[in-house]
């Protein structure tokens, strides 16, 4: 088992403009080695499954396992406890302004103002972000716990709990200055809720395909989810504003867990860690269904941000267009797998052929598949990679982790590669 360097966060390198697709690549690429290494030992073992068959492949894998996990299983849990990590840090910071504070979810005291626009979408939204934080906080934990007791390292993210948050009534004191992410300069892709009322596009067949936003103007620019401090809360259209981008950025978070663990699932090899991902995924997708219905009644405004001068308009999504319609919560078949086959109702992506394109481009020009015989292998090895690439890529998009230093992104790059390393090391 590898152990994984926990760095220490450099607080000194917080920066708050700078481009995060660029950061992010900068800093993917002082990983490029480990990649490398990962890869030559998958295309070494690749290279005997062609020439050696199958029973070779069967022993390794047996050998691997027999400690307890292998280094890929493993890997497969590290990269979603970390991310679990994540979402409880910042579903707690939701919870102490706007849920139910209580022995489960405890810290904060409540913003009434804000708890009150977030009531004004759904009247339940307090015990909705409380259960909703409690899961996570139970995510990260049980998948932290299970891979002590079998030996693993788990995922620690506690050098890295240094941005500020917000500082309004109701935070708990206490972990200002504390916090893992960033809720106060989010970018919300809101594109899944086209991307689940269309019934001819599927993005694992269509990843040129440009699904429309719901509310594009929170695709760009950068929106905060909370009152920052308590002059937020004074304009009652701009708190409006802030609860509905809060009510948006849930589902958007929560339907990327909602495709992130079948996409890891298919990489399981041992039958406990496939029953562990396909267990907690669908509660992620239960959480998606409730906060994608509940978006909805988000209601239609136009506000601009005192601050940064930021305008976001809120549609009315009551509307007869069937890929706009709020009403239209249910996931509506698409193609699946093969254009010849009917449309299915599905969870949509689950694999990361589009994604994998540009990163297979990325590995084959650092020469990793060199005489490489096995182009299929090669190809789901990056397959593989880029589910876990892209689930960062997606969070940093979003700008969640503005303010977070460079160690962080190193060390969150470094448990994405290495769950995506398992493929590698098991076939
Ligand atoms: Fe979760
Ligand atoms: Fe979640």
């Amino acid at each position: 088992m590898k152990a994984i360097s926990n760095p220490t966060a450099n607080g000194s390198s917080r920066s708050e403009s700078r481009p995060l697709e660029d950061n992010l690549e900068k800093r993917i690429r002082p990983r490029k080695r480990f990649i490398s290494r990962r890869s030559f030992l998958g295309k070494t073992i690749a290279l005997g499954a062609g020439t050696v068959g199958a029973g070779l492949l069967t022993s390794i894998r047996t050998a691997e396992a027999s400690g307890g996990l292998s280094p890929g299983d493993a890997a497969l849990l590290r990269f979603p406890a970390a991310l679990e990590l994540l979402e409880a840090d910042f579903w707690i910071q939701y919870n102490e302004l706007g849920g139910i504070q209580d022995d489960e979810v405890p810290g904060g005291s409540g913003n009434p103002d804000y708890s009150e626009a977030l009531e004004v979408i759904e009247d339940e939204m307090g015990d909705y972000i409380h259960d909703n934080t409690d899961d996570e906080i139970t995510h990260h934990q049980f998948l932290n716990a299970y891979l002590v007791s079998k030996g693993a390292a788990p995922a620690n993210l506690d050098a890295f709990r240094t941005l500020m948050g917000s500082t309004a009534t109701g935070v708990n004191p206490d972990l200002i200055g504390h916090r893992l992410t960033n809720l106060t300069q989010l970018t919300v892709d809101t594109s899944w809720w086209t991307r689940y009322r269309d019934d001819r596009h599927n993005p694992d067949l269509d990843p040129n395909f440009v699904f429309k936003q719901a509310v594009p103007t929170l695709g760009v620019n950068q929106h905060t989810a909370i009152p920052r401090t308590d002059a937020d809360t004074s304009d009652p259209n701009f708190l409006q504003a802030i609860a509905n981008t809060a009510a948006f950025h849930f589902p958007t978070i929560e339907q990327g867990g909602n495709s992130l663990y079948p996409s890891l699932a298919q990489r399981a090899t041992n039958v406990e860690v496939l029953r562990i991902l396909i267990s907690i995924g669908p509660t992620e997708t239960m959480h998606f269904q409730t906060w994608s219905d509940v978006a909805g009644n988000a209601p239609p405004l136009t506000a601009v941000d005192p601050v940064t001068g930021v305008r976001v308009r809120f549609p009315d999504l009551e509307v007869e267009n069937e890929l706009f319609d709020k009403a239209l919560i249910m996931p509506e078949p698409c193609p699946f797998l093969d254009r010849s086959l009917p449309i299915v109702s599905i969870i949509r992506p689950t694999n990361t052929e589009g994604v994998a394109m540009g990163a297979l481009q990325f590995l084959t020009n650092m020469g990793l598949f060199i005489g490489q015989s096995n182009a299929f292998f090669a190809y789901m090895t990056q397959l593989a990679q880029d589910a876990a690439m892209g689930a960062l890529q997606f969070l940093t998009n979003m700008g969640l982790f503005i303010g977070q230093s460079n160690a962080f992104f190193a060390y969150m790059t470094q448990l994405a590669q290495d769950a995506d390393a398992a493929e590698r090391e098991c076939d």
